[in-house]
């Protein structure tokens, strides 16, 4: 697949992220001199900006095997035990989406984590026994959208804690530049700046928009990615000029039509846009917040005067609406 090539496969291949990229270097520099397994590393931050990728990368430089898996899936206590009992040696295992693991599942982790040891119940009542199985040194990468969603004993758990920012434009030119390379297309300087400035700051946005330019490009432009036909695309995909796609205008405007510009909570916005209040929270907020058109009050969500204006929308200043 195309996207194995995209992803990079190590610290050197890496855009962005620099003072993470700069620690963990170290870390893993550091862990494989003692001969000794990397702690465990919990990483978080909106979707896209490449924990996944992060991890593989981890593993290729500690030179040791990933096992990924995620928290819905592994559902019964004896799920974790068949991933653990499974792993080598120094081996990386994968949890995405840890904040939802079972809480049946979390507690046998913490053993697992702290001693390398397995306490597994066998029988019931009277009968019932504990036995400890030894496991190997492992490190686990946990990846989380917030980190607030965790409990605090398995945060507590992770020797190291890293948080994924929104890539600047600068980085996700060079992304797109790469991405280019690797999809063996023909694109101008200006086209890269361009979808670099209208991907949400997101590295998986920036792929998705280049292979979908890359189409008009190929049927309208024998494949070379112009600036002109980069700024067409993205306007036939309804990406406006600061990145913002459909969900985000409709976001602001349910915002500034029902409820005047806010405050409103997210459990309403939830109920008026029939979206999941988990989606509004770790997809579309987090952008919308580092630009700064929407601002979370303890009262609810506001849309702020550069949001009007960006949206071409006479800003009356705020009102009382009743929820
Ligand atoms: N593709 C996705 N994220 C990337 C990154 N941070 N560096 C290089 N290529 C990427």
């Amino acid at each position: 697949r195309e996207n194995l090539k995209i992803r990079p496969q190590s610290f050197s291949d890496y855009i962005g992220q620099k003072k993470i990229i700069e620690n963990l270097k170290i870390f893993v520099e550091a862990a494989k001199k003692r001969g000794d397994s990397l702690d465990h590393c919990l990483i978080y931050g909106p979707p896209g900006l490449g924990k996944t990728t992060l991890a593989h990368i981890i593993a290729n430089e500690l030179g040791v095997s990933i096992k990924a898996t995620s928290g819905p899936t592994i559902e019964k206590p004896g799920d974790l035990a068949a991933v653990l009992t499974n792993l080598s040696e120094g081996d990386v295992l994968f949890i995405d989406e840890i904040h939802r693991l079972h809480s049946s599942v979390e507690e046998i982790l913490y053993p697992a984590m702290e001693d390398y040891k397995l306490d597994i119940i066998i029988g019931q009542g009277p009968a019932a026994r504990t036995i400890k199985i030894d496991l190997p040194k492992f490190t686990l990468i946990g990846a989380t959208t917030r980190a607030g969603l965790l409990t605090s004993p398995l945060r507590d758990r992770f020797g190291m804690i890293f948080r994924l920012e929104f890539y600047d434009e600068e980085d996700l030119k060079k992304i797109v530049l790469r991405g280019a390379k690797v999809l063996d297309v023909t694109i101008d300087a200006e086209a890269a700046s361009i979808i670099a400035s209208r991907c949400r700051g997101t590295p998986r946005i920036a792929h998705r928009i280049l292979r979908r330019i890359r189409d008009f490009a190929e049927i309208m432009n024998n494949g070379i990615i112009s600036k002109e036909i980069a700024e067409f695309g993205l306007n036939r995909l309804e990406i406006d000029s600061k990145g913002l796609d459909v969900n985000d205008r409709r976001f602001l405007l349910a915002i500034i039509d029902k409820y005047n510009g806010g405050p409103v909570g997210i459990d309403t916005l939830s109920a008026t846009l029939s979206e999941e209040k988990d989606t509004l929270e770790d997809v579309i907020e987090p952008y919308l917040i580092y630009k700064g058109f929407i601002k979370k009050t303890p009262r609810g969500r506001v849309v702020t005067q550069l949001a009007y204006e960006h949206l071409n929308i006479p800003f009356k200043g705020y009102q009382m609406t009743i929820e």
